[in-house]
């Protein structure tokens, strides 16, 4: 999704403009550009379609481009195709030729762009690009020389009669050293230190130059100057804010020594699991306990809530439908899953004692923020499950468990996924702890399993190279299909989801019991079908399923725990994995299915890190 970086200070600012944007590509972009402003001189604007290293050259590195203060983009198209004419930043004037009055970029989407538009077009503007957001610079543009107002009011009144998200980042001709930005739904956050100012759309873009970070609130507005800022409400009065120091270690989001983001993240997995792990479980060694008071969760909010509904996209969803499995088994509490893009519009009827479980790596995931608002409107209790510090789903919900995956850059998720799961556990145990539907015994043994599990984790990672052999035996393939039942259903939803999104290999995942009611019908000679099968009581379940599908011509590979040697009487290849409470299996299970999406985009020489046509962040609906 698109990436905003912008700089004031006392360095040239293109460079860092570059650099920034350099480290926001693993978002997805099809286009960048800058805008950069030397003193009181007009602002240059240029642009390229494609990889930011065409703009890099375009720019020489960015030192043709003079000037201590500047903004940039990367583009993810929304309106319009990608080009050079449709990059940001976008232009106040007639022709993207002419020195903007008024330069901007935008993440997010003006619902209501054609409106305003056609608005516009009556009062005389011409647009060149097909973008909503020249539409938005243009009504900036519009109500500052209407009113005769200053930046602050043209943006307020702009963002009234916008209807939609956006991060808007502008510069203005009359007012030098100065960057102006507005806020609804889409992620900015402002770095200030001595002597210069930074805005990005994502930490990671500016970790390398400043540390005090500043989180803008929706319908909010501020002011930047060198080592700098002011912030203001929608009524253009000023407002105060505290900064926040970011602690990630910029070491974090670089390869350190992998081939790709995807792999060091599966490397990591073993420490975030383990990091989440005792950032609540206190007394590891001696007589473990969950300690959820951080969460802000008392035992008596916890006996009341009658009913949890967990909301989330893609790879979070996943961990939902795995939750339920333990949440429903360990806390007896009645559990539902719904992907964020349906709860959000489908008006369910929540009771009044339920509680919201919104799951989200990065927090901005615009259909799960909705979903987390459309709850709080309920007046129902929220809890996020959430990567990222201070972001939008963590500020706005009531309970907030944060996860210690550190950044993850790669589009595929890993160690957010492990991480999300081991939160969910955690939360099902204290529940059921709380509720007396866990006793003493099985709690502190589960517990004590628990924190074995990155040992396990690292288990499988070393033996990882089978995986990459039988990816290259597969990687022509043309469907792949997941089957397992209970929590082997959902994890095999997440192993299907990392093999086609990385592969381009079409895969679905199945609960195994469902597929005679259709979808057997596609299954042919040599078709690759992976039976996950970790959960004892469904396992002979499983194994018939695998056997229907092996009778048509299926080529079978089992995943299942050391221990299930019967299985290579059925499968053609096996991977195991190290026995584990079954409630947890899905921690493990899914590791060999990363390596094996990941082995498999790396034998077809994909971009394993940047996917095509995907975003790490989807921060519009
Ligand atoms: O940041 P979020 O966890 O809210 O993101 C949700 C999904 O967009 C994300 O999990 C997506 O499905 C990943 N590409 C999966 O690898």
């Amino acid at each position: 999704m698109c990436g905003i970086v912008g700089y004031i200070g006392e360095k040239q600012a293109a460079p860092i403009l570059l650099d920034g944007l350099s480290r926001l590509e693993y978002r997805g972009y099809d286009s960048a550009g800058l805008a950069v402003r030397d003193g009181d001189k007009e602002i240059e604007v240029v642009k390229a379609k494609g990889r930011l290293r065409k703009l890099a050259e375009k720019t020489d590195d960015g030192k043709a481009m003079i000037g201590c203060c500047g903004i940039g983009h990367t583009r993810w198209a929304t309106h319009g195709e990608p080009s050079e004419i449709n990059a940001h930043p976008h232009s106040s004037e007639r022709s993207v030729l002419d020195a903007p009055g008024v330069a901007g970029v935008h993440n997010g989407i003006i619902e209501n762009y054609q409106e305003l538009k056609d608005k516009l077009l009556r009062k005389g503007y011409t647009f060149y690009s097909q973008t909503d957001t020249e539409v938005a610079v243009k009504l900036v543009d519009y109500y500052y020389h209407k009113y005769q107002v200053g930046p602050i009011d043209a943006l307020a009144k702009t963002m009234v009669r916008v209807r939609g998200s956006y991060a808007l980042t502008v510069m203005f001709r009359d007012y030098p050293g100065e960057i102006w930005v507005a806020r609804k739904d889409s992620p900015m956050i402002i770095g200030v230190q001595e002597g210069e100012s930074f805005v990005a759309s994502d930490v990671s873009a500016i970790l390398n130059y400043v540390r005090n970070v500043y989180y803008i609130g929706n319908m909010e507005m501020a002011r930047l100057t060198a080592g700098d800022v002011h912030f203001y409400n929608i009524d253009g009065d000023e407002i105060q804010k505290e900064s926040v120091e970011i602690k990630w270690d910029a070491q974090a989001a670089e390869k350190g020594g992998y081939e790709h983001f995807m792999m060091k993240e599966i490397h990591e997995q073993p420490k975030a699991v383990a990091d989440t792990i005792r950032s609540v479980v206190k007394d590891a060694d001696e007589t473990p306990h969950i300690d959820l008071s951080g969460v802000g969760f008392t035992d008596e909010v916890i006996r009341d809530i009658s009913q949890i509904y967990i909301v989330a996209c893609g790879s979070a969803w996943h961990v939902g439908m795995a939750a339920q499995y333990v949440f429903e088994d360990l806390a007896r509490i009645p559990v539902r899953v719904e992907l964020a893009s349906e709860f959000r519009y489908r008006k369910p009827l929540l009771d009044p004692k339920g509680m919201v479980a919104v799951i989200s790596q990065s927090g901005e995931t615009a259909d799960s923020l909705a979903a987390l608002r459309e709850a709080k409107a309920n007046g129902i209790r929220t809890l996020a499950i959430v990567n990222v510090v201070g972001s939008s789903i963590a500020r706005e919900a009531d309970h907030v468990f944060y996860t210690l995956a550190g950044p993850e850059i790669a589009v595929a998720t890993t160690k957010a996924y492990s991480t999300q799961l081991i939160a969910s556990y955690l939360l099902a145990m204290h529940f059921g702890y709380v509720r007396g539907t866990l006793g003493d015994e099985s709690y502190t043994r589960m517990l004590k399993e628990l924190l074995t599990i990155p040992d396990k984790i690292s288990q499988i990672l070393s033996e990882k190279e089978r995986l990459q052999w039988f990816a290259s035996k597969f990687a022509n393939a043309h469907d792949i299909f997941f089957i397992g039942r209970g929590l082997d259903y959902a994890v095999s939803l997440e192993g299907s989801l990392k093999m086609k999104e990385i592969s381009y290999i079409h895969s679905e995942a199945y609960a195994a019991g469902e597929l005679k009611h259709g979808t057997i019908s596609l299954i042919e000679d040599n078709i690759l079908v992976i039976g996950v099968l970790t959960q004892d009581d469904l396992y002979e379940k499983t194994v018939s399923n695998m056997v229907e599908c092996k009778a048509r011509g299926a080529y079978l590979m089992g995943l299942t725990s050391y221990g299930h040697y019967v299985i290579e009487d059925t499968a053609d290849f096996t991977v195991y994995i190290p026995k584990t409470d079954p409630h947890f299996a899905a921690s493990l299970a899914v590791i060999p299915l990363q390596l094996l999406g990941y082995y498999t985009s790396l034998a077809r020489g994909l971009d394993v890190d940047k996917p095509r046509n995907l975003a790490k962040s989807v921060t519009v609906e």
